[in-house]
């Protein structure tokens, strides 16, 4: 794991900075000190800024009122998108259902660091409803289990855990019934590290209407794409 001069995990000099330099309720002042540590000597593998503007603009075509995340890591991809998903939301006039994202996560301690920056970016409420709600656990494991609080399945989904586990979750997704017609997957990292046989099912499956967007790996100008399947069938 990356770490500063002084041997911390970078999660915790991340949220540290946060807490120091970011607004509070500013979703997008929590993005831009992630970002500049990022560009700077703290390179963190979240989505980045390159990459999230596609993201951005999935979530702006496809106003989503409940995603899924596979992969939290630090918050970066919830707080873009929450924030994204409440700016959507408000455009069209607020009201029910408000918009939620279910970011999932195996890892307990990141997930506690994405919790704190969430709730500095204003998209955790400790009293009413919060927009960005976080559970630790195995993604195989936990989506079979979602149908029951999500009958409708998600309106879209976010893939951004190990690469390997791309095919595997699309599929459980598919088979629990939580895609439904015009439901979008956004995938990220498909060239790097690569998700191929994710991408072959997406492009190959008459189910999905797939779009490959050329980017760059968070932080670094290496190539990268994401992809963003909507599903048609
Ligand atoms: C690239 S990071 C996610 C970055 C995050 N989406 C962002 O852009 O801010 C990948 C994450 O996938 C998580 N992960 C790995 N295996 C997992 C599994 N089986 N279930 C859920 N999460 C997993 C890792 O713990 C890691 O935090």
């Amino acid at each position: 794991m990356a770490t500063d001069t002084t041997k911390r995990p970078v999660h915790e000099v991340i949220l540290e900075k946060v807490k120091l330099q970011a607004t509070p309720g500013d979703a997008q002042s929590v993005v831009d000190v992630m970002d500049k540590l990022g560009w700077d000597n703290h390179w963190h593998m979240s989505l980045g800024d390159a990459k999230a503007v596609f993201v951005r603009q999935a979530i702006r075509e496809h106003k989503p009122r409940t995603l899924l995340e596979l992969g939290t890591y630090i918050g970066y991809s919830a707080t873009v998108i929450g924030s994204e998903m409440v700016a959507t939301w408000k455009e069209l006039g607020g009201g029910d259902p408000k918009p939620l994202l279910l970011s999932l996560d195996i890892n307990e301690t990141t997930t506690a660091v994405a919790k704190q920056i969430a709730t500095i970016a204003g998209l955790v409420s400790p009293t009413g409803q919060s927009t960005v709600e976080f559970l630790v656990g195995d993604c195989l494991k936990i989506i079979p289990t979602l149908k029951e609080r999500f009958p409708n399945g998600f309106d879209a989904v976010f893939i951004d855990c190990w690469k390997q586990l791309y095919l595997p979750s699309i599929k459980l997704l598919e088979e629990h019934g939580l895609l439904h017609s015009g439901s979008v997957v956004i995938g990220d990292n498909i060239l790097n590290p690569g998700a191929p046989d994710f991408l072959a099912h997406v492009r190959n499956s008459p189910r999905y209407e797939t779009t490959v967007h050329e980017s760059t790996v968070e932080y670094t100008n290496d190539k990268d794409w994401v992809t963003v399947s909507k599903v048609v069938a």
